[in-house]
C-alpha cells in the first residue's frame, strides 16, 4: 500500500461524519435549536480523528518528508495551502465548541454561530479533501522511492498506534488538574 492509502481511507470516513453534519444541521433549521450532545460528538470526531489522528499523519509525516524533496512550485503551493486550511479548520471548530458551550449555558444567540461554523465546516471538509485526493497525493508518491514510500507508511502505523494512549493520558491529566483545581 502506498502511505496515501490510509490518508484516503480516512477521507471516506471524515465525509461520512460530514454527511450526517449536513442532515444533523438541517433539523437544528427546522427545529429552531440546536443538538448539544450531537455537536459534543462530531466536534470530538473532528478534533481526535480529521485533526490529530489524520491531518496529524499528513503534517507530521508526509508533508514533513514532501518539505525535504525538491517539490515543483504548484505541489510547493498547494502543501502550504493544505497547512493553511487545518489550521482554519482548527479555529473553525473552535469557534463551534465555543458557542455549543454558550448555548448549554442558555445563550439563546450561539446558535446562529454555531450554525454558521457548521455550515463552514461542511463545505471546508469535501473542498479540501478533493484537493487533496485529485490534485495533490498521487502526483507527490512521484517524489519518493518505493523504500521511502514503505518507511513512511511504517510511521503512520506507528503514529496511529500511540494515539489512543495519547488520547486518554490526556484526559487522565485534565481530570487530575481539574480535581486540584477544585480541592485548593
Ligand atoms: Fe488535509
Ligand atoms: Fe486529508
Amino acid at each position: 500500500m502506498m502511505p496515501i492509502g490510509p490518508l484516503m481511507i480516512e477521507h471516506r470516513l471524515i465525509e461520512r461524519m460530514i454527511d450526517v453534519m449536513r442532515e444533523e444541521l438541517n433539523i437544528f433549521e427546522k427545529e429552531k435549536k440546536l443538538n448539544p450532545e450531537f455537536l459534543k460528538t462530531a466536534v470530538d470526531f473532528i478534533r481526535t480523528y480529521a485533526d490529530r489522528c489524520h491531518h496529524g499523519k499528513e503534517e507530521d509525516i508526509l508533508f514533513r518528508e514532501l518539505g525535504e524533496k525538491k517539490l515543483n512550485d504548484e505541489h510547493r503551493h498547494t502543501m502550504e495551502e493544505l497547512i493553511e486550511d487545518h489550521r482554519w479548520g482548527r479555529k473553525m471548530t473552535a469557534r463551534l465548541v465555543e458557542a455549543n458551550r454558550r448555548y448549554i449555558e442558555g445563550d439563546r444567540d450561539a446558535m446562529s454561530t454555531a450554525i454558521d461554523c457548521m455550515k463552514s465546516l461542511i463545505q471546508f471538509y469535501p473542498k479540501h479533501i478533493e484537493k487533496e485526493d485529485k490534485h495533490f497525493f498521487i502526483p507527490c508518491m512521484d517524489y519518493f522511492t518505493e523504500a521511502e514510500q514503505q518507511s513512511i507508511l511504517r510511521e503512520e502505523w506507528e503514529f496511529d498506534k500511540n494515539l489512543i494512549h495519547e488520547k486518554y493520558k490526556n484526559i487522565v491529566i485534565a481530570v487530575e488538574k481539574e480535581l486540584t483545581s477544585r480541592t485548593l
